[in-house]
């Protein structure tokens, strides 16, 4: 598990967009097994990386057609305990249609937490080799936000991970932690590691309303 903090403004999401070839690097290289993401084709690279983006991407259709999205093939079961583990089987279950209700594109009828948790759901199933979860910066409540980390957290069971957190409590766990600013990775470390280093990291920590984004 490697973990991204650092300001808002400060090149997380942009990493993961240069991870999956959203833009590529003019400089470097990334490689994922000791193969250049360059000479991978860009279709089987996104099929490995599953993502949970901080704008939930929802299309207009079904419940259901959004979290069956991640595996095309999956049965109706599979789509059950994919938003079970997700911890969404439960708001899902509470509207009048289930996993019946239409979505719009921008999934107004659900909030923010729970169109998350959709997504979580169809990584779930998607059952990628790398994960990538972007936590969403807007205020979702103290139990959606339980539930979030949560699903995050048997998500990443067994896989490699990248995670961009908004609140340091859902990384300290993390193998490694990368602190970017500016574009920068100015510092990287375990929890301990960088509070001992008591720079930007150990700042944030102590100052938790000021670590933004
Ligand atoms: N497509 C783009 N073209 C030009 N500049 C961009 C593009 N996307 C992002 N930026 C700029 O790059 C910088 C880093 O943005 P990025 O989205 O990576 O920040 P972030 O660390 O994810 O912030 P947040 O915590 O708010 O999500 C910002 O100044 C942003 O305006
Ligand atoms: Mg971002």
């Amino acid at each position: 598990m490697v973990a991204l903090v650092g300001p808002t403004g400060s090149g997380k999401t942009t990493i993961m967009n240069l991870l999956t070839r959203f833009y590529d690097i003019s400089e470097g290289k990334i490689r994922i097994d000791g193969k250049d993401i360059r000479e991978w084709d860009k279709n089987s690279l996104r099929s490995r990386l599953g993502m949970v983006l901080q704008d939930a991407h929802l299309f207009s259709g079904t419940i259901r057609d959004n979290i069956r999205y991640g595996r095309l093939d999956a049965t109706e079961e599979e789509i059950r305990s994919a938003a079970k583990l997700a911890n969404a089987d439960g708001f899902i279950r509470k509207l009048p249609q289930g996993y019946d209700t239409p979505l719009s594109a921008e999934g107004g009828n659900l909030s923010h937490g729970q169109r998350q948790l959709l997504t979580i759901a169809r990584a779930i199933l998607s059952d990628p080799s790398i994960l990538i979860l972007d936590e969403a910066t807007s205020s979702v409540d103290k139990r959606t936000e339980m539930h979030i980390q949560e699903a995050m957290k048997a998500l990443m069971q067994g896989r490699t991970s990248f995670v961009i957190a908004h609140r340091l409590s859902t990384i300290q766990e993390a193998d490694l932690i990368l602190v970017v600013r500016g574009g920068e990775i100015v510092e990287r470390g375990t929890h301990e590691q960088l509070l001992a280093l008591r720079g930007l990291y150990a700042e944030m920590h102590a100052n938790p309303s000021a670590d933004a984004g």
